[in-house]
C-alpha cells in the first residue's frame, strides 16, 4: 500500500497544555464562540466545535503549549495499516491505556511522537455528542465548519524541517498541499512553510516552518461557515482588548479569509472563512511567495 492511501481521513481534535483554564473558558467560549461541552475544576476543559463530543482538549500544565494531536481514520482496519506502516519504518508507536482512550472519546488510539515534541494519537470510531445536546455557540450567527474536515488546522514550528517533512510525508502519510516561501513582515525572516492535508482534503490541517517562536505551535485555526460570524469575533476580540497579532486579510493558497489572534496560551488563533477543499484528482502542488495577498498586516501599536 502506498503512502497516499494510508493517509488519515481528519485532524480530529487537539490537546493543549493550559496554566490557566479559566482565562482559556472565557476566551474559547464567551470570545471565539465554542461549545463548553464539560470541565473539570482545575482539571480538564473540554470544547466542542460540532457534533463530536469534543475537539479541543485543555489540560492543566506548568505549560502553555501543543500537546498532542489526533488523527482519525474511518475503520480499524485502516488504523492498523498505517500503525504498520510506521512500525515498518522503525518509528516507535504505542498502543494507548483504556483510560487515555476514554480520555480522548475514541475506541482505539496509537500514540507516537513527532521530531518538535508533539504527540500525535492515532485513532478510530469518536465518541458523538448525545442527541438532546446539539452543538450550541453562545455567540455565533453559524457553526464551525468541521465534521469529516476535521477541527481545524495547526502550524507547527520546527527546528529540523526536513525530519519534520520527512514525519509529515512519509511516516503519518499527510498528502502535500504547497508551499508559501515569504518574508515574515517587512524586511523580517524569510519563512518557509510547507502545507499538508488528508483524504477529506480540507486544504490543510497540518502546516510546518522553521522559524523564531517560543513554542512548539505558531497557531491554530478554526474556520466558520458563515462570514459575518469572522467579523463578529474580530469586534468581540477588539472589545475585550485581546491583542490582534495579523489583522483580516485572505491567503492566496487555501483562499482564506482570517484574522489571527493572541490566545491566553501566548500562541496564536487564526479565526477563519472560505478555506478550500482539495479534490486530489485534480490538484497540483505550486509554490507561492506571499503569505497574503491582501491584509493580515501587523496592528500599529
Ligand atoms: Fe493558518
Amino acid at each position: 500500500m502506498n503512502t497516499f492511501e494510508l493517509s488519515p481521513s481528519s485532524l480530529g481534535y487537539f490537546v493543549f497544555n493550559a496554566t490557566n483554564l479559566n482565562s482559556w473558558k472565557e476566551f474559547a467560549v464567551d470570545i471565539i464562540g465554542m461549545h463548553l461541552a464539560d470541565e473539570q475544576e482545575g482539571s480538564r476543559l473540554l470544547l466542542r466545535l460540532d457534533d463530536r463530543a469534543q475537539r479541543f482538549i485543555f489540560e492543566q500544565s506548568d505549560e502553555d503549549d501543543l500537546a498532542a494531536v489526533g488523527w482519525e481514520f474511518d475503520t480499524e482496519q485502516e488504523l492498523e495499516n498505517i500503525v504498520a506502516h510506521i512500525k515498518s519504518e522503525g518509528v516507535s508507536i504505542e498502543l494507548a491505556s483504556n483510560e487515555l482512550c476514554i480520555n480522548r472519546c475514541v475506541e482505539k488510539l496509537y500514540t507516537c511522537m513527532d521530531p518538535n515534541g508533539v504527540q500525535h494519537e492515532l485513532y478510530f470510531a469518536p465518541a458523538f455528542a448525545a442527541l438532546k445536546e446539539p452543538f450550541n455557540s453562545p455567540v455565533m450567527l453559524g457553526d464551525f465548519i468541521a465534521g469529516k474536515l476535521g477541527a481545524g488546522h495547526y502550524v507547527s514550528v520546527t527546528q529540523d524541517a526536513a525530519a519534520t517533512e520527512h514525519f509529515f510525508l512519509n511516516i503519518l502519510c499527510l498528502r502535500l498541499s504547497d508551499y508559501i516561501r515569504a518574508e515574515l513582515g517587512p524586511g523580517g525572516p524569510l519563512l518557509d512553510t510547507t502545507f499538508l492535508h488528508t483524504k477529506t482534503g480540507r486544504h490543510h490541517s497540518a502546516a510546518f516552518a522553521a522559524m523564531p517562536f517560543p513554542k512548539k505551535l505558531h497557531h491554530v485555526m478554526i474556520q466558520v461557515e458563515n462570514m459575518n460570524d469572522v467579523g463578529l469575533a474580530y469586534d468581540r476580540c477588539k472589545q475585550a482588548n485581546l491583542p490582534i497579532v495579523m489583522e483580516l486579510g485572505h491567503h492566496p493558497n487555501d483562499q482564506m479569509f482570517s484574522f489571527y489572534v493572541q490566545t491566553p496560551g501566548g500562541f496564536v488563533l487564526e479565526f477563519g472563512w472560505g478555506g478550500i477543499v482539495i479534490d486530489d484528482n485534480d490538484w497540483s502542488v505550486k509554490s507561492y511567495s506571499q503569505l497574503s495577498d491582501w491584509g493580515h498586516q501587523q496592528p500599529v501599536s
